[in-house]
Protein backbone atom coordinates (compact mmCIF):
# COMPACT_ATOMS: atom_id res chain seq x y z
CA UNK A 1 0.00 0.00 0.00
CA UNK A 2 1.53 3.63 -0.74
CA UNK A 3 1.87 6.00 1.67
CA UNK A 4 -1.02 8.07 -0.27
CA UNK A 5 -3.20 5.68 0.14
CA UNK A 6 -2.63 5.03 3.68
CA UNK A 7 -3.51 8.70 4.42
CA UNK A 8 -6.64 8.35 2.42
CA UNK A 9 -7.79 5.45 4.29
CA UNK A 10 -7.18 7.21 7.86
CA UNK A 11 -8.77 10.43 6.44
CA UNK A 12 -11.53 8.25 5.51
CA UNK A 13 -11.96 6.53 9.17
CA UNK A 14 -11.49 9.88 10.71
CA UNK A 15 -14.02 11.62 8.37
CA UNK A 16 -16.97 8.44 8.71
CA UNK A 17 -16.03 8.68 12.34
CA UNK A 18 -16.81 12.69 12.54
CA UNK A 19 -19.91 12.33 10.20
CA UNK A 20 -21.25 10.35 12.65
CA UNK A 21 -20.90 12.67 15.48
CA UNK A 22 -22.79 14.97 13.28
CA UNK A 23 -25.21 12.47 12.37
CA UNK A 24 -25.76 12.04 15.80
CA UNK A 25 -26.09 16.02 17.48
CA UNK A 26 -28.41 16.85 14.66
CA UNK A 27 -31.48 18.83 15.67
CA UNK A 28 -30.58 18.13 19.29
CA UNK A 29 -28.15 21.35 20.01
CA UNK A 30 -30.75 23.23 21.57
CA UNK A 31 -28.42 26.36 23.47
CA UNK A 32 -25.34 24.61 22.33
CA UNK A 33 -24.91 26.65 19.49
CA UNK A 34 -22.34 30.18 20.02
CA UNK A 35 -21.13 33.33 17.86
CA UNK A 36 -17.24 33.02 17.67
CA UNK A 37 -17.07 36.41 17.01
CA UNK A 38 -18.43 38.14 13.82
CA UNK A 39 -22.49 38.03 13.39
CA UNK A 40 -23.63 35.35 12.04
CA UNK A 41 -20.06 33.06 12.63
CA UNK A 42 -21.27 30.51 14.40
CA UNK A 43 -19.57 27.51 16.07
CA UNK A 44 -21.51 24.51 18.29
CA UNK A 45 -20.56 21.50 20.24
CA UNK A 46 -20.95 19.20 17.39
CA UNK A 47 -18.20 20.91 15.65
CA UNK A 48 -16.26 20.59 18.71
CA UNK A 49 -16.68 16.84 19.33
CA UNK A 50 -16.37 16.61 15.65
CA UNK A 51 -13.00 18.15 15.34
CA UNK A 52 -11.78 16.21 18.71
CA UNK A 53 -12.68 12.61 17.21
CA UNK A 54 -10.72 13.76 14.11
CA UNK A 55 -7.51 14.85 15.94
CA UNK A 56 -7.65 11.52 18.17
CA UNK A 57 -7.55 9.25 15.05
CA UNK A 58 -4.89 11.40 12.80
CA UNK A 59 -2.27 11.86 15.63
CA UNK A 60 -2.52 8.42 17.08
CA UNK A 61 -1.54 7.55 13.60
CA UNK A 62 0.71 10.29 12.31
CA UNK A 63 1.76 11.97 15.46
CA UNK A 64 4.68 13.85 14.03
CA UNK A 65 2.37 15.20 11.19
CA UNK A 66 1.67 19.12 11.68
CA UNK A 67 -2.22 20.04 12.07
CA UNK A 68 -4.20 23.26 11.14
CA UNK A 69 -7.87 22.95 12.07
CA UNK A 70 -10.48 25.07 12.54
CA UNK A 71 -11.55 25.45 16.13
CA UNK A 72 -8.14 24.09 17.76
CA UNK A 73 -5.74 26.00 15.51
CA UNK A 74 -2.58 25.35 14.74
CA UNK A 75 -1.27 22.01 16.33
CA UNK A 76 2.24 19.81 16.31
CA UNK A 77 5.66 20.61 14.57
CA UNK A 78 4.45 22.95 11.94
CA UNK A 79 7.56 22.47 10.54
CA UNK A 80 6.85 19.05 9.27
CA UNK A 81 6.26 18.55 5.77
CA UNK A 82 2.65 17.10 6.30
CA UNK A 83 0.37 19.13 7.21
CA UNK A 84 -3.57 17.80 7.95
CA UNK A 85 -5.99 21.25 7.10
CA UNK A 86 -9.11 20.03 9.07
CA UNK A 87 -12.87 21.15 8.73
CA UNK A 88 -14.89 19.25 11.57
CA UNK A 89 -18.45 20.40 10.43
CA UNK A 90 -18.11 22.56 6.76
CA UNK A 91 -21.52 24.49 6.54
CA UNK A 92 -22.11 24.96 10.55
CA UNK A 93 -24.96 27.99 10.23
CA UNK A 94 -26.66 25.07 7.64
CA UNK A 95 -26.09 22.39 10.42
CA UNK A 96 -27.51 24.87 13.07
CA UNK A 97 -30.68 25.58 10.97
CA UNK A 98 -30.85 21.46 10.91
CA UNK A 99 -30.84 22.92 6.65
CA UNK A 100 -28.94 19.20 5.92
CA UNK A 101 -25.97 20.15 3.37
CA UNK A 102 -22.51 20.15 5.40
CA UNK A 103 -20.02 17.84 5.52
CA UNK A 104 -16.66 16.99 7.57
CA UNK A 105 -13.81 17.87 5.23
CA UNK A 106 -9.90 16.85 6.22
CA UNK A 107 -7.64 17.49 3.06
CA UNK A 108 -3.43 16.48 3.80
CA UNK A 109 -0.78 18.65 2.08
CA UNK A 110 2.66 17.72 1.51
CA UNK A 111 4.81 20.71 1.63
CA UNK A 112 2.15 23.14 0.84
CA UNK A 113 0.54 20.91 -2.05
CA UNK A 114 -2.75 19.34 -1.64
CA UNK A 115 -2.35 15.30 -2.08
CA UNK A 116 -5.32 14.02 -0.11
CA UNK A 117 -8.81 14.80 0.54
CA UNK A 118 -12.30 13.26 2.11
CA UNK A 119 -15.48 14.99 2.45
CA UNK A 120 -18.17 13.19 4.07
CA UNK A 121 -21.86 14.28 3.76
CA UNK A 122 -23.28 11.99 6.50
CA UNK A 123 -26.74 13.75 6.22
CA UNK A 124 -27.00 12.25 2.66
CA UNK A 125 -24.51 9.20 3.37
CA UNK A 126 -22.16 10.34 0.43
CA UNK A 127 -18.55 10.12 0.73
CA UNK A 128 -15.78 11.86 -1.86
CA UNK A 129 -11.96 11.01 -2.21
CA UNK A 130 -9.50 11.58 -3.63
CA UNK A 131 -5.30 10.82 -3.75
CA UNK A 132 -2.62 12.50 -6.28
CA UNK A 133 -2.44 9.63 -9.35
CA UNK A 134 -5.21 7.38 -6.91
CA UNK A 135 -8.77 9.27 -9.03
CA UNK A 136 -11.59 10.40 -7.61
CA UNK A 137 -13.91 8.78 -5.91
CA UNK A 138 -18.08 9.41 -4.25
CA UNK A 139 -18.92 6.13 -2.04
CA UNK A 140 -15.90 4.34 -4.13
CA UNK A 141 -17.25 4.94 -7.62
CA UNK A 142 -15.33 7.18 -10.17
CA UNK A 143 -16.13 10.80 -10.72
CA UNK A 144 -15.18 12.96 -13.43
CA UNK A 145 -16.58 16.51 -13.65
CA UNK A 146 -19.25 17.90 -16.07
CA UNK A 147 -18.20 18.68 -20.16
CA UNK A 148 -20.55 21.65 -20.09
CA UNK A 149 -18.45 24.31 -22.02
CA UNK A 150 -20.39 27.00 -22.67
CA UNK A 151 -20.86 29.83 -19.44
CA UNK A 152 -24.36 30.37 -20.63
CA UNK A 153 -25.05 26.78 -20.78
CA UNK A 154 -23.87 26.28 -17.07
CA UNK A 155 -24.89 26.07 -13.31
CA UNK A 156 -22.26 27.37 -11.02
CA UNK A 157 -22.11 27.41 -6.58
CA UNK A 158 -20.31 30.22 -5.01
CA UNK A 159 -20.55 31.27 -1.12
CA UNK A 160 -20.10 34.42 0.87
CA UNK A 161 -17.61 35.06 3.76
CA UNK A 162 -18.97 35.88 7.33
CA UNK A 163 -17.08 39.42 6.78
CA UNK A 164 -19.37 40.34 4.19
CA UNK A 165 -21.35 42.49 6.17
CA UNK A 166 -18.38 44.73 7.03
CA UNK A 167 -16.39 44.72 3.44
CA UNK A 168 -17.25 45.79 -0.12
CA UNK A 169 -15.24 43.32 -1.17
CA UNK A 170 -17.80 41.09 -0.26
CA UNK A 171 -18.53 38.62 -3.79
CA UNK A 172 -22.06 40.43 -4.61
CA UNK A 173 -21.04 42.12 -7.59
CA UNK A 174 -19.62 38.61 -8.85
CA UNK A 175 -22.68 36.80 -7.62
CA UNK A 176 -25.06 39.99 -9.79
CA UNK A 177 -22.64 39.10 -12.78
CA UNK A 178 -22.25 35.81 -12.98
CA UNK A 179 -26.29 35.37 -12.32
CA UNK A 180 -26.91 36.91 -15.64
CA UNK A 181 -24.18 34.75 -17.69
CA UNK A 182 -25.23 31.72 -16.99
CA UNK A 183 -27.81 28.82 -15.92
CA UNK A 184 -27.76 29.78 -12.33
CA UNK A 185 -25.76 30.18 -9.51
CA UNK A 186 -26.22 28.68 -6.47
CA UNK A 187 -25.13 29.61 -2.77
CA UNK A 188 -25.26 26.38 -0.54
CA UNK A 189 -23.21 27.17 2.48
CA UNK A 190 -20.62 24.32 2.36
CA UNK A 191 -17.28 24.99 0.50
CA UNK A 192 -16.09 21.76 0.87
CA UNK A 193 -19.46 20.25 -0.50
CA UNK A 194 -19.14 23.14 -3.34
CA UNK A 195 -16.15 21.41 -4.68
CA UNK A 196 -17.40 18.23 -4.35
CA UNK A 197 -20.40 18.88 -6.63
CA UNK A 198 -17.90 20.33 -9.32
CA UNK A 199 -15.52 17.15 -9.01
CA UNK A 200 -18.65 14.58 -9.54
CA UNK A 201 -20.48 17.13 -12.47
CA UNK A 202 -23.11 18.31 -10.35
CA UNK A 203 -22.34 22.07 -11.03
CA UNK A 204 -19.83 23.19 -13.51
CA UNK A 205 -18.28 25.56 -11.30
CA UNK A 206 -17.46 27.20 -8.19
CA UNK A 207 -15.43 30.57 -7.30
CA UNK A 208 -15.64 31.91 -3.78
CA UNK A 209 -13.23 34.79 -2.06
CA UNK A 210 -12.65 34.62 1.81
CA UNK A 211 -12.14 30.86 2.71
CA UNK A 212 -9.35 29.12 5.07
CA UNK A 213 -7.28 26.12 3.75
CA UNK A 214 -9.67 23.64 6.06
CA UNK A 215 -12.59 24.93 3.74
CA UNK A 216 -10.48 23.81 0.12
CA UNK A 217 -7.86 21.50 0.64
CA UNK A 218 -9.64 18.55 1.03
CA UNK A 219 -11.53 19.81 -2.21
CA UNK A 220 -8.75 21.19 -4.83
CA UNK A 221 -7.29 17.41 -4.52
CA UNK A 222 -11.14 16.19 -5.51
CA UNK A 223 -11.41 18.63 -8.14
CA UNK A 224 -8.10 17.98 -9.77
CA UNK A 225 -8.42 14.09 -9.72
CA UNK A 226 -11.54 14.55 -11.38
CA UNK A 227 -10.38 16.10 -14.33
CA UNK A 228 -11.44 19.81 -13.08
CA UNK A 229 -8.97 22.80 -13.03
CA UNK A 230 -8.24 25.21 -9.85
CA UNK A 231 -6.14 28.25 -10.09
CA UNK A 232 -7.11 31.69 -8.56
CA UNK A 233 -9.58 33.83 -9.74
CA UNK A 234 -6.42 35.33 -12.54
CA UNK A 235 -5.48 31.61 -13.56
CA UNK A 236 -2.13 31.63 -11.92
CA UNK A 237 -1.08 28.80 -9.44
CA UNK A 238 -4.06 28.77 -6.21
CA UNK A 239 -2.22 29.89 -3.16
CA UNK A 240 -4.16 28.04 -0.35
CA UNK A 241 -3.53 31.13 2.31
CA UNK A 242 -5.23 34.02 -0.79
CA UNK A 243 -8.72 32.51 0.34
CA UNK A 244 -9.22 32.97 -3.26
CA UNK A 245 -10.33 29.64 -5.64
CA UNK A 246 -11.73 29.15 -8.98
CA UNK A 247 -12.62 25.28 -9.54
CA UNK A 248 -14.39 24.52 -12.59
CA UNK A 249 -14.36 21.69 -14.92
CA UNK A 250 -11.80 22.78 -17.08
CA UNK A 251 -13.69 23.87 -19.87
CA UNK A 252 -15.34 27.12 -19.06
CA UNK A 253 -12.55 27.82 -16.84
CA UNK A 254 -10.87 30.49 -18.67
CA UNK A 255 -14.42 32.51 -19.69
CA UNK A 256 -15.62 32.32 -16.08
CA UNK A 257 -12.19 33.51 -15.09
CA UNK A 258 -12.17 36.60 -17.72
CA UNK A 259 -15.55 37.43 -16.24
CA UNK A 260 -14.26 37.11 -12.79
CA UNK A 261 -11.70 39.88 -13.38
CA UNK A 262 -14.07 42.26 -15.34
CA UNK A 263 -17.18 42.42 -12.82
CA UNK A 264 -18.73 45.62 -13.05
CA UNK A 265 -19.69 47.32 -10.03
CA UNK A 266 -23.11 46.25 -8.60
CA UNK A 267 -25.06 49.09 -9.34
CA UNK A 268 -24.67 49.00 -13.13
CA UNK A 269 -27.21 45.88 -12.90
CA UNK A 270 -29.85 47.58 -10.68
C1 LIG B 1 -18.15 28.18 5.64
C2 LIG B 1 -18.81 27.43 4.53
C3 LIG B 1 -19.48 28.40 3.56
C4 LIG B 1 -18.50 29.40 3.01
C5 LIG B 1 -17.80 30.12 4.15
C6 LIG B 1 -17.13 29.12 5.09
P1 LIG B 1 -18.00 26.83 8.03
O1 LIG B 1 -17.48 27.25 6.51
O2 LIG B 1 -17.90 26.65 3.82
O3 LIG B 1 -20.03 27.73 2.45
O4 LIG B 1 -19.20 30.30 2.20
O5 LIG B 1 -16.83 30.97 3.57
O6 LIG B 1 -16.50 29.81 6.13
O7 LIG B 1 -17.77 28.02 8.90
O8 LIG B 1 -19.42 26.45 7.92
O9 LIG B 1 -17.08 25.72 8.33
CA1 LIG C 1 -15.68 25.71 6.46
CA1 LIG D 1 -16.31 24.53 10.02
CA1 LIG E 1 -16.89 28.02 10.93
Amino acid sequence: MTNLQLFLDIATEAALAAGAILQGYLGKLEDAITEKGRPGDLVTVADKASEKVILEILRRHFPQHSILAEESGKLGNQENEYLWAIDPLDGTTNYAHQYPFFAVSIGLLINGVPKVGVIYDPYHNELFRAGTGLGATRNRQPIKVSETSELNKSILVTGFAYDRRETSDNNYAEFSHLTHLTQGVRRSGSASLDMAYVACGRVDGYWERGLSPWDIAAGIILVQEAGGKVTAYDRTSVKIESGRILATNSYIHDSLSSELLRVPPLSSWV
